[in-house]
């Protein structure tokens, strides 16, 4: 790629402004409930600090909408980083202004500071020039490591690019490396695994992945738009009834342009949603009047599980069903055992399918686990990410 990493420029001694993805969920008490994303950026940090950077950390937290919000302070993130590293990791009051840039100059090498949430300035969110420019101003050199950010053009992921050397940092490498690399020249076969609540956050992935993959397998919640757009009565199940059109719609492009798209043959349905509600297996042709479609059934998972088994590289995004409820479960286990026991080539994005497999224990089997939610959909969109094109220049 054409993009610079961190590894390539010279960073001694340097103030290094490097902008991280930090947007983790905090408990109520303000303790980080899930670090995934701090430990996916110490690569990055670790690096910068041991090559002798005075190293600025930037990131956001929520969506304060410019207000400083005393519960998306960044502090608590401070101290649990502050761990990680087994340094200090000091706290700024701010991400601009003098008592920030004080702190910055009093900065010495391998030295870390974090500067506080960049959305309590609505300028962040606006890509206010003169706000990147007061970033920039921080620091010699600009590393992105916030591929969770980057499909935002915000002051810290773009504006602020047009002010420094640029490069990105590990994580962001990795990323690109499986989610743009790896997809625009996969081993074949590549199937892709989508499932999930909405048909509306993923049809543009359905439509993009139409024209890439060999086969698409569709489970979950999604999936009872598509059969109702197939004239299927899917009971109470979940169904976008403006969406029901464009799933027909797509189904059709599907079939004019030969590519193999699979929905669920049977179903786990269930009385109510609740855990302990009675289900039952039934076809997608039988679902009772007034029950909910929980899961893909053993039909479907086998069927999906022969095209997984011979897939070489497969990308998923979105359970196959209610997997939080032990009694729906089965089908996005069996989906995930398979994904892990064909050896291909894997890549998962989205919160849910991550926490599913987490709960598995099969995370680590996982070729590429993203740090993205939006920004791994709209690279599977097809789209550009201004923070990926900023550092391409
Ligand atoms: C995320 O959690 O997906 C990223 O941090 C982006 O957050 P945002 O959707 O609030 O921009």
């Amino acid at each position: 790629m054409a993009i610079k990493c961190i590894d390539e420029i010279e960073i001694a001694g340097k103030r290094i402004f490097i902008r991280v993805d930090f947007n983790v969920p905090l408990g109520d008490g303000g303790e980080v409930q899930d670090d995934t994303k701090v430990v996916a950026a110490l690569p990055t940090i670790r690096y910068a600090v041991d090559k002798g950077a005075k190293v600025i950390l930037a990131s956001h937290l929520g969506r304060p909408k410019g207000k400083v919000i005393p519960e998306m302070s960044l502090a608590p993130i401070a101290h649990r980083l502050s761990g990680l590293l087994g340094q200090e990791v000091v706290m700024a009051p701010d991400c601009i202004g003098e008592a920030v840039a004080s702190l910055v100059e009093r900065m010495k090498e391998r030295e870390v500071l974090l500067l506080e949430n960049v959305r309590f300035h609505l300028e962040e969110t606006e890509n206010d020039p003169e706000f990147a420019k007061q970033l920039a101003a921080l620091a010699d050199i600009y590393v992105n490591d916030a591929f969770g950010a980057a499909h935002r053009a915000h002051a810290s992921v773009e504006g602020i690019t047009h002010h420094m050397v640029v490069a990105c940092g590990f994580l962001m490498k990795k990323e690109i490396e499986y989610l743009i690399n790896a997809l625009a020249s996969p081993e074949r076969p590549f199937v892709a695994i989508l499932g999930g609540a909405k048909v509306s956050d993923k049809i543009g992935v359905v439509k993009n992945l139409m024209g890439k993959v060999d086969t698409i397998l569709i489970g979950g919640g999604m999936a009872y738009t598509f059969l109702r757009s197939k004239g299927y009565e899917v009971g109470r199940s979940l169904v976008e009834d403006d969406k029901v059109p464009l799933a027909k719609s797509t189904l059709k492009e599907a079939q004019e342009r030969n590519v193999d798209l699979r929905l669920p043959l049977d179903l786990v349905v269930a009385k109510e949603f609740t855990p302990d509600a009675e289900h039952k297996v039934v076809t997608i042709q039988e679902i009772p009047a007034g029950w909910v479609g929980m899961g893909i059934g053993p039909q479907t998972t086998e069927a999906f599980a022969a095209v997984i088994k011979g897939a070489r590289t497969i990308v998923w995004n979105g359970p196959m069903g209610v997997f939080e409820i032990e009694a729906f479960a089965k089908g996005n286990e069996g989906v995930a055992k398979a994904v892990v026991a064909s050896g291909a080539l894997s890549i998962v994005g989205g919160g849910d399918s991550i926490a599913a497999l987490k709960a598995l224990g099969l995370a680590d089997k996982i070729t590429h686990i993203s740090t993205g939610g939006g920004a791994t959909l709209e690279l599977l969109e097809g789209k550009t990410l201004p923070g990926i094109a900023a550092l391409n220049r």
